[in-house]
């Protein structure tokens, strides 16, 4: 459930109208509802009542502070994956024994960096990292908490972009080197095995391919810990899918996710750490924008607007779905078709084809909706395009918790060498 509704014909993020927001701020903007977060970050945490499990909110879904700050307040920790990640959560209040650290390439700053702020764990993806993270945590007198990512081979079937529990992924340690790698780890003098980890994907939206992963992960700890390691808790990664098409069945609710890794963990005594991303940030915001001009195909009608795939690249990097509404409720039920496309010289730069709407016209707002996760996050200056403001609404009240980036700012980066300007 989202906080995202019409009143009065306008729709709302909570009790303020998108339009007021739009005409403030420009477009395009995203909207985040605190509200929203809020409830999805509960129900998400209520399901693991009864389970000792720390629930870390998956930075990279969206590192906004302001954003970071309102699940920090609500308990949540964090996952982060960069040494920026690290620095923001941080910022946003989140303390140090609540942060994990996960990642492929973490280097000896970021380790560094992590180890002084004192995170509850370094999620560990090879072997070659271990034996780095045992120097660092040497020089600095310290010893660094590992769980090793376990890839489980196991295939998540969502689209392959996303998938990373398969043996041909780059994540995680093979399942086959798991043994070696812990006992390598208890050589290492400044390394403490505290537990296992592992992320097979996102968006799943079946709960089969956790449960397979779960259950040989469970297999996995009881090994270790016959063999003398100490495996206090299980890191499950994040994933659990979002309803992005109203019509299609939505994927499995928190409880349902829930209640299949207590039956997984049967009596296994551990504790559990979790990271959801989306599910707590996508449903929580949307992309406002505006449609420029409408244009007549041979074939078909374009919706062009002003938002295009550098600040919102899902829908041209993974052909993701996102609903597309007007702003201004529709007065009639009469419907067309159209393509949702971006200024951007690519025809990628599309967000909806032949999509089922409302007749629009130019100067009308859209909001693209579940852009709250992996949509601010992965803009980018594509086509000398300023990165796009955030607003995060809380009951009547908003504030732009990022503002929009200046041409000025954007141009102010590159700098011309002198043996161009004639000046060198
Ligand atoms: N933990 C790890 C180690 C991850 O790599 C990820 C996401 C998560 C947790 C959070 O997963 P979530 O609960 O959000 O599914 N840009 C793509 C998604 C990339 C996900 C990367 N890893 C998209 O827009 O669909």
């Amino acid at each position: 459930m989202d906080h995202f509704a019409y009143k009065e014909g306008k729709l709302s993020a909570e009790d303020v109208a998108l339009e007021t927001i739009a005409l403030e701020v420009g477009t395009p903007v995203y909207v985040y509802s605190t509200a929203t977060l809020k409830r999805h970050f509960q129900v998400f945490s209520e399901a693991f009542q009864g389970v000792h499990a720390l629930v870390c909110f998956a930075v990279k879904a969206n590192s906004n502070q302001a954003v970071l700050r309102t699940l920090a307040r609500e308990g949540a920790g964090a996952d982060v994956v960069s040494l920026g990640e690290l620095t923001r959560a941080l910022m946003a209040g989140i303390p140090g024994d609540r942060i994990v650290f996960s990642g492929v390439g973490k280097t000896p700053e970021e380790m560094h960096a992590a180890l002084r702020a004192g995170i509850k764990q370094f999620n560990a993806e090879s072997e070659a990292e271990l034996e780095v993270l045992n120097l660092v945590a040497g020089e600095m007198g310290l010893t660094a908490p590992v769980s090793v990512r376990v890839n489980p081979d196991v295939d998540a079937k969502t689209h392959a972009k996303i998938s990373t529990g398969k043996s041909e992924n780059k994540f995680g340690i093979p399942w086959q080197r798991v043994d070696a790698v812990y006992a390598r780890i208890k050589e290492l003098e400044h390394l403490e095995a505290v537990g296992v980890d592992l992320h097979i994907g996102s968006q799943l939206t079946d709960l089969a391919p956790f449960r397979e992963a779960f259950a040989k992960v469970v297999t996995l700890v009881k090994d270790l810990r016959a063999k003398g390691h100490d495996i206090r808790h299980i890191d499950l990664g994040g994933g659990l899918g979002i309803p992005y098409d109203p019509e299609q069945a939505a994927p499995p609710a928190p409880a349902e996710y829930g209640t299949m890794i207590r039956e997984v963990l049967g009596d296994l005594d551990c504790g559990i750490i979790l990271e959801p991303g989306r599910l707590i940030a996508g449903n929580a915001g949307v992309l406002v924008t505006r449609m420029l001009y409408e244009k007549k195909g041979v074939d078909r009608t374009f919706y062009i607007l002003d938002a295009a795939m550098n600040d919102l690249g899902r829908p041209a990097m993974y052909d993701a779905y996102h609903a597309i509404v007007p702003v201004r409720e529709a007065e009639t039920d009469a419907t067309l078709e159209a393509d949702f496309v971006g200024p951007v010289c690519e025809s990628s730069d599309t967000f909806a084809k032949a999509r089922k709407t409302t007749p629009l016209k130019a100067g009308d707002l859209v909001a693209i909706k579940s852009a709250g996760a992996y949509g601010a996050v992965m803009s980018s200056t594509y086509n000398s395009r300023p990165l796009v403001p955030e607003v995060l609404v809380d009951d009547t009240r908003y504030a732009v918790v990022r503002k929009r980036q200046s041409l000025e700012e954007l141009l102010s980066l590159d700098e011309v060498p002198t043996w161009l300007t004639g000046s060198g």
